[in-house]
């Protein structure tokens, strides 16, 4: 479904990933671990081309980053939901319209948003919430709602950057909760945290990033 092959990135002429290979599939549910500055955030960014990679290249189903137009970007990132961990919502505007906001920058027709956007925050369980601004939401349910947000176009993988760094151990581990039923329904999901905890709760490959290269890959941690 997803591959990277041979994978290096530099910036500034410094090399951040280095011959980075990782194949994803379809019920994956991946952790990417390591030291801060290992090239984590880097390596997610590839997956949805926001970096090209200079050695090497990423497959997302029909895009590639060898050949992929400037263009094409929207249609790829289309196929992939993104989670941060400073949520990224619009504060003017309620989380429903969060997401029509989102789904129509994508091209979609505006009864498909409707339709969409009420199913992702149902799936996440914020329908009742749908009119409330982010910033009457707490944190879980605002990370919910970028889990919707990132759901609504029922993406092929879910990547999520530390997305439970602003959140308490509880309801950390509701998103996590809500990230294995997503996994379990279809919907390959991505992780890179540093919360080992979760981890341990909440199994799945491990890979270990240092200093931009894998120096270990776990199948089934627990
Ligand atoms: N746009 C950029 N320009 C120059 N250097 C960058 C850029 N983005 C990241 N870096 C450098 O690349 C390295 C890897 O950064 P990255 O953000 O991928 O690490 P990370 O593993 O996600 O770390 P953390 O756990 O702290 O989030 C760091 O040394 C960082 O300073
Ligand atoms: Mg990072």
């Amino acid at each position: 479904m997803i591959t990277i092959s041979n994978v290096s990135v530099d910036f500034d002429k410094k090399r951040i990933l280095r011959k980075v290979d990782l194949d994803i599939d379809r019920g994956d549910f991946l952790y990417i671990i390591g030291p801060s500055g290992a090239g984590k955030t880097t390596l997610l960014r590839t997956l949805y081309m926001d970096v090209i990679p200079d050695e090497g290249y990423v497959q997302v189903e029909e895009y590639s980053t060898m050949t992929i137009k400037k263009r094409s970007i929207p249609y790829l990132r289309r196929r992939l939901g993104i989670i941060f961990q400073d949520f990224k919502l619009l504060e003017d505007r309620s989380i429903y319209d969060n997401i029509i906001f989102a789904l129509k920058a994508t091209g979609v027709s505006k009864n498909e948003c409707k339709k969409k956007a009420v199913k992702a925050l149902t799936n996440v369980g914020l329908f009742e919430k749908r009119e409330s601004l982010p910033g009457e939401l707490s944190g879980g349910e605002m990370q919910r709602a970028c889990i919707a947000r990132a759901l609504a176009n029922d993406p092929i993988l879910l990547i999520a950057d530390e997305p439970t760094g602003n959140l308490d151990p509880a309801t950390a581990k509701e998103i996590f909760r809500l990230l294995k039923k997503i996994n379990k329904l279809g919907t390959a999901v991505l992780v890179a945290t540093h919360n080992y905890k979760i981890i341990k709760q909440f199994p799945g490959k491990i890979i270990y990033l240092k200093n931009g290269k894998i120096v270990k890959e776990i199948e089934d941690y627990r």
